[in-house]
């Protein structure tokens, strides 16, 4: 069925959430038990107030995410995408996602909405580090300033360009599948809705039931990305 739709579709759109990563060990954020926020606050962890009034908390919270990108790896199914970007089958990829993963897979077009753990820089003045500086424990900037990864904070708008762009490839989109999202915060989870409203075909891939599925055209629940990804790649 997915596959079929693929074949059928000109302009496919992907859209991935934390449980495109969980088969690379990284945990997502809502699943019962391992999600992040059930063991952790985000206003606390993750927010333009935790940056300024619980900094070290911060700097720690994030630590420990950078150096979790840098043990894992993307898997079977984000190097999928990407073999499909390169044969035309999909057209690009829009992510929540700041594991960098994708990219890291070989995929050209992926638009960061919330941003990437691959970059850091600083608060006050903007200049850019790599996110060495969080495995090494260098927090602060040589003009003093507080360094931060580059990732959108609970508090902080998406970053312009790459929502537009977004906006303009789900508007596009003929067929957009979801991949692993619970589809719960808000503005990143209106593109499924932008495409369906565009003409798109909507697919939902994820473990759990979504918020969106009553609009979905396709949903396949209780199974895992990586396994969907793998069966789609024998029937194309
Ligand atoms: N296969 C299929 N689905 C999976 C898998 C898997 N291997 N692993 C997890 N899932 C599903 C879970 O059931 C869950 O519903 O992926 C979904 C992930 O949802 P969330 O944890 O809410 O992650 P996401 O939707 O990406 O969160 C959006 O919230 O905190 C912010 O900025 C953060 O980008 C994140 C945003």
């Amino acid at each position: 069925m997915l596959a079929d739709l693929m074949k059928k579709s000109n302009y496919t759109i992907v859209y991935t959430g934390a449980g495109m990563s969980t088969e690379s060990g990284l945990p997502d954020f809502r699943s019962a038990n391992t999600g992040l926020w059930e063991n952790e606050d985000p206003a606390a962890v993750a927010s333009t107030e935790a940056l300024n009034k619980d900094v070290e908390r911060f700097f720690q919270f994030y630590r420990t995410r950078v150096l979790g990108v840098k043990d894992c790896h993307p898997h079977k199914g984000h190097e999928l995408l990407a073999k499909w970007e390169k044969e035309g089958i999909i057209r690009g990829i829009i992510t929540q996602n700041v594991d960098g993963f994708h990219s890291v897979a070989g995929s050209e077009k992926v638009m960061e909405l919330h941003g990437t753990l691959q970059k850091v820089h600083c608060q006050s003045c903007g200049k850019k580090y790599g996110n060495e500086t969080y495995e090494e424990e260098i927090f602060y900037c040589k003009c003093g300033g507080k360094l931060r990864p580059s990732v959108v904070l609970f508090g902080e708008g998406l970053p312009e360009d790459t929502f537009m762009k977004a906006v303009e490839e789900s508007e596009r989109a003929e067929l957009f599948i979801v991949l692993g999202s619970s589809l719960t915060v808000t503005p990143a989870n209106q593109f499924p809705l932008l495409a369906k409203e565009s003409g798109a075909k909507l697919i939902i891939v994820n473990m759990e039931p979504t918020v969106f599925d009553e609009y979905a055209d396709v949903v396949i629940h209780d199974r895992k990305i990586g396994d969907v990804l793998a069966e789609v790649a024998e029937q194309l």
